[in-house]
């Protein structure tokens, strides 16, 4: 019989956010990634973890076009990221990034640095991006400072403003690299709250932290590397109890104590 129902020729499965398949990266003559391979489902939570130096930001930097791989495939919600200017565009638009030493703009008020990306990449206009910006302010419990500058907020508050101006571009998936690392012991906490509250709305999260304990509450997954490689991927619970590793055993006596 006859189907009536069109066959697309390469369907996307739209429940991955992020595919990275035998990717390999070199700086110059080092290899920095090999052969990697990971597939991050909508909504998922890893954490990605192992000692200084593994890969671990490198390869989050090359989700969304800060980094190039020069071996294999990447595709992040379908698109591919090749040397196509416009794809890693449209990449960019969908993922978001929270870095260690927070990289707000330090002569603009928070709100600015919440509205420059929606009004100049999404080309939303200033009361609209502001509307965004007050919500988004308002969810990391900080709307109060917004005519503030960075310089006059505490490290925990500008990497929660940094939080809310991820969320502005309504990211399909926010990458962290140590968003924590940098701030002193008392603001960490406040920091990873938000982060918990986002895992609970359901964002589809990449976290490089060392924060076990939030590995614990709300990771899917956690991924171990070590020397450019993913040597091993468990649940939380499994990944804490029982690391397969040598590299995972010693990693884990270091930082847990
Ligand atoms: N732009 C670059 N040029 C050359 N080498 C680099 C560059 N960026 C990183 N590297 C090297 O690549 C390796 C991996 O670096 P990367 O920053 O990804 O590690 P990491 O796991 O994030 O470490 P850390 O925990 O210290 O942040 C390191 O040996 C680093 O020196
Ligand atoms: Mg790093």
């Amino acid at each position: 019989m006859l189907s009536l129902v069109a066959q697309s020729p390469s369907p996307v499965d739209t429940n991955v956010a992020v595919s990275i398949r035998d990717v390999s990266k070199w700086f110059g003559a080092f290899q920095v990634l090999e052969n990697i391979n990971l597939e991050v489902r909508v909504g998922e939570r890893i954490v990605i973890a192992g000692p200084s130096g593994s890969g671990k930001s490198t390869m989050i930097r090359c989700l969304n076009g800060l980094e190039r791989h020069q071996k294999g495939k990447i595709l992040v919600n379908g698109t591919e990221l090749s040397e196509n200017r416009k794809k890693i565009d449209t990449v960019r638009k969908e993922v978001g990034m929270v870095f260690q030493h927070f990289n707000l703009f330090p002569h603009l008020t928070i709100l600015e640095n919440c509205t420059l990306a929606p009004m100049w990449v999404k080309n939303a206009d200033r009361r609209q991006a502001e509307g965004i910006a007050a919500y988004f302010l308002e969810k990391v419990r900080i709307a109060d400072q917004a005519h503030k500058y960075p310089g006059q907020l505490s490290g925990g508050q500008q990497q929660r403003v940094a939080i809310a101006r991820a969320l502005c571009m309504k990211p399909k998936v926010l990458l962290f690299d140590e968003p924590t690392s940098a701030l002193d012991p008392e603001m960490v906490r406040e920091v990873l709250d938000t982060m918990v509250s986002l895992a609970k709305d359901g964002m589809t999260m990449l976290c490089v932290t060392h924060e076990m304990g939030f590995a614990r509450q709300v990771a899917d997954r956690v991924i171990f590397m070590d020397g450019g490689q993913i040597i091993e991927e468990n649940t939380p619970s499994e990944f804490f109890a029982n690391p397969q590793h040598e590299r995972a055993k010693a990693f884990l006596s270091q930082i847990i104590h």
